[in-house]
């Protein structure tokens, strides 16, 4: 399978659009359109370029005790011997910032930038246009051009001068846009100049056979990064890493799956930022002498969205109130995602301090340009050969498909794979080596495809995802539109272009009226058998999302002598500066790339 450099991927991306065009053509035909795997499907897969399918070996998970997980990969280590900056480890750097794990930013990334930008907050943040007077610490210059982030992207641009002002933040912006190095970015940078002053002593690892119960000191860390799943939390371990790299700060992370005692061991090497899922770093935190949060000084909820739900109510009140965590003015928390509906935003400031500032870039819960969606009207009965052609209609290109079950995975996962096609599965019943294994066959181009449940629906950044397929569409009880956003938007991220393709019929009509206002508002077209869920006028209206007024309970307007008791803002909300401020858009540098609203 090719790996295509966002040139290339860019070039290719035109003839993949169309090949699924006129798949998606085909199932407007009535008389069985779809034809499937032949016999000699084995043949025709290998005749399209798709690589040689990988059998399972029961015999690898049985073996000897497997050590290389993600989370014990190797990071920067600091010795005292050391001045201001550490000296380079060529070997590790390689590893680190090696072109081909990274996903390179596409020929597009204006479409994200050159966006509607809203903030709210007591002092107007000012949007820095570059690294350079973004005022970074050096390391934190210099890791950022290894990464090869040639420009902040436009939420970068605003997390950046916000992390200045000492708030608690809500910060969203569009799947792929770069979050991550939005909340890590200013964080690390802060505390790099101040990391020998603040960091709990820790043992010097170079060079010494390190024992845990000889060497090993408590985990106090400076920062804590609470997600999801298992694979977004390595996954953030890792840009940690290469953010962290050549400076005292020392990242761990902490998932289940993973035999506590590794992870442990790495706790006891010394912790200043901690990157972790729920269960885990709760399990850690009731081990008093293991893990300690008395020192930390922000705490970042990474898809805040999905860990405000319900479901981890528990879990996140405990990490969120837990442990012996400071609650003086000193800790700042943090909250990120693409979607973060109105109720969300509400049960959000519960726990932020009541003069948080919030930034939006784009509608919450919209998703990008970018993406090409196409929805194919496939009958149930029919998914299978749908997707066989699908796939065969086009290069070989990595491509991640969505169903709702953890059955269902297993049921196209085995489909695929004996029509010859190179795919491998996750879902939450796997082994952690299992999901971790699939990731990598994933990455590489030994597995192009994957299938995979919602759970690999968020945050998920893997180079060159260039088709998602929803086999399935979400349903309401599956996270509905939501769900469908984050989905789609494993593609298409920091500029480069991408096909999400989704099968439908009647069983899909919960999602419908949603799904065809986000194809509206992303200016797709909108097929003929969904014509009926379109507003009259074709535009769209978001009643929820698009309101300032967070007090606004129902959709109704507050009257104002109650809401400004609630709201800290009050009159002085800052909302589209440049236009409530015209002198707001002299003072303000112009950053690259933010057209159109207010502060370009
Ligand atoms: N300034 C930048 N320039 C170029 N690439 C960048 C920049 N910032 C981040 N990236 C890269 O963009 C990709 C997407 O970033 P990231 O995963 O943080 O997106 P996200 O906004 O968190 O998306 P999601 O909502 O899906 O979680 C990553 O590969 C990251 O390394
Ligand atoms: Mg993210």
């Amino acid at each position: 399978m090719a790996d295509f450099d966002p040139v290339e991927g860019a070039e290719s991306f035109d003839d993949v659009a169309a090949s699924a065009t006129a798949v998606a053509d085909l199932s407007l035909t009535e008389n069985v359109p779809f034809s499937g795997p032949t016999d000699d499907s084995t043949k025709d897969v290998a005749a399209k370029g798709w690589s040689e399918r990988t059998p399972f070996t029961y015999e690898d998970y049985i073996s000897k005790e497997f050590t290389e997980w993600a989370g014990n990969a190797k990071r920067y280590e600091w010795s005292d011997e050391y001045g201001d900056v550490g000296p380079k480890n060529e070997e590790l750097e390689n590893q680190l910032f090696n072109v081909e794990n990274m996903t390179q930013a596409g020929l597009k990334l204006d479409v994200l930038n050159k966006i509607e930008v809203r903030t709210e907050s007591e002092e107007r943040v000012i949007p820095v246009a570059s690294w350079d007077n973004a005022g970074l610490h050096p390391i934190m210059k210099e890791n950022i051009s290894l990464c090869l982030y040639a420009a902040p992207t436009a939420i970068q641009m605003y997390t950046i001068p916000a992390m200045l002002m000492d708030k608690d933040l809500i910060a969203i912006s569009q799947t792929g846009s770069g979050k991550t190095g939005a909340y890590l970015i200013p964080i690390l940078s802060k505390l790099m100049g101040k990391a020998k002053k603040l960091a709990a002593p820790r043992p010097n690892v170079i060079g010494v056979d390190f024992d845990p119960k000889i060497h090993g000191v408590r985990a106090e860390p400076l920062v804590l990064v609470v997600c999801p799943t298992r694979e977004l939390a390595t996954q953030i371990f890792d840009d940690a890493r290469r953010l962290c790299y050549r400076s005292m700060l020392r990242p761990c992370v902490a998932y289940g799956g993973v035999p506590s005692r590794l992870q442990r061991e790495e706790l006891q090497k010394g912790c200043d930022i901690l990157i972790g899922t729920p269960g885990r770093i709760i399990d850690f935190m009731s081990q008093g002498h293991i893990l300690s949060l008395r020192h930390v000084r922000f705490t970042v909820i990474d898809e805040a969205d999905e860990l405000l739900h319900a479901d981890w109510e528990e879990d996140f009140k405990k990490i969120m109130s837990g442990g012996d965590a400071t609650e003086d003015d000193d800790h700042r928390y943090l909250m990120f995602s693409a979607t973060f509906n109105k109720e969300c935003r509400q049960l959000a400031r519960n726990y932020l301090g009541s003069n948080h500032i919030r930034i939006r870039i784009g509608r919450p819960g919209s998703s990008h340009l970018n993406v090409e969606q196409q929805i194919h009207y496939v009958e149930d009965s029919m998914k299978n050969k749908a997707l066989y052609d699908l796939l065969l209609s086009m290069c070989p290109i990595r491509t991640l498909i969505f169903v709702n079950s953890k059955a269902q995975v297993d049921y196209v996962d085995d489909f695929l794979y004996n029509a010859g096609l190179p795919s491998t599965s996750i879902h939450g019943d796997r082994t952690q080596r299992e999901r971790e294994d699939a990731i990598r066959a994933f990455k590489t181009a030994k597995c192009p495809i994957m299938v995979a449940t919602g759970l690999s629906a968020r945050g998920l950044d893997i180079a060159n995802i260039m088709h998602v397929v929803n086999y399935d569409l979400p349903k309401s009880i599956h996270g509905g539109i939501t769900e469908y956003v984050h989905r789609i938007g494993r593609t298409a991220r920091i500029g480069n272009e991408g096909l999400a393709s989704s099968f439908y019929n009647e069983k899909d009509q919960d999602i419908a009226f949603d799904l065809v206002k986000i194809l509206l508002e992303c200016n797709q077209k909108v097929p003929d058998f969904l014509q009926d869920y379109a507003p009259s006028d074709n535009r769209p209206v978001f009643v929820d999302d698009d309101t300032d007024n967070e007090n606004d309970q129902n959709g109704e307007e507050q009257n104002g002598d109650d809401q400004d008791k609630k709201d800290p803002w009050g009159e002085t909300s800052e909302v589209n500066a440049a236009e409530s401020d015209p002198s707001a858009q002299q003072q303000s540098p112009s950053p690259p790339g933010l057209g159109g609203s207010n502060w370009a």
